[in-house]
């Protein structure tokens, strides 16, 4: 009896050890399964808007993509014409141009001259102004705007918000 009574304590005891261990196995097998904390994070980047300098380009980066901001003075946005403003993402009253840093006809990264508010992409010489648009072929089309969304004075990437799908529902961007 005394021998059964000890058995039956010491069955219970390993049994509900294998259970926490069991417990943990499963904790520890899901943190495995779930992606990281960086990967759910990876499709979206938060720009925060207010450390942009007027004509200084910055280089930030999407999905592996090269993003394009550029902060337009007021009398960069002065010269603008209806057709480059349909391109202006305004954050608290300021003016930037957004788009993927790739040249729309081969995917070079062209460079931007601050003096000439200009880029030029020294693969075939293709050329935009600072809205992004073309001035100088071969590139097909202007800068692609990655999806955007707006909160305050952020800007997240990869969110599509209201202005971007006006964008794109108006044909200034693919
Ligand atoms: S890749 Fe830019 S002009 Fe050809």
């Amino acid at each position: 009896m005394h021998k059964n009574s000890r058995r039956g304590f010491m069955g219970k005891a390993f049994g509900a050890v294998a259970g926490i261990g069991a417990i943990g196995s499963l904790v520890a097998m899901k943190k495995t399964w779930d992606p990281l904390p960086s990967v759910k994070a990876a499709g979206f980047t938060t720009l925060d808007m207010t450390t942009y300098e007027e004509n200084q380009l910055v280089t930030e980066k999407w999905r592996g993509k090269p993003i394009f901001v550029l902060k337009k003075s007021a009398e960069m946005v002065a010269k603008q014409t209806e057709e480059q403003k349909k391109r202006d993402i305004i954050v608290d009253g300021s003016h930037y141009m957004i788009a993927i840093g790739l040249c729309t006809h081969l995917g070079c990264i062209p460079a931007y001259n601050a003096s000439e508010q200009g880029f030029l992409c020294a693969c075939h010489g293709g050329q935009f102004d600072f809205t992004g648009e073309v001035t100088k072929v071969p590139p097909p089309r202007g800068f692609d705007i990655p999806p955007f969304k707006i909160y305050a004075n952020t800007v997240v990437l990869g969110e599509a918000g209201p202005e971007y799908t006006n964008m794109k529902d108006t044909g200034v961007t693919l």
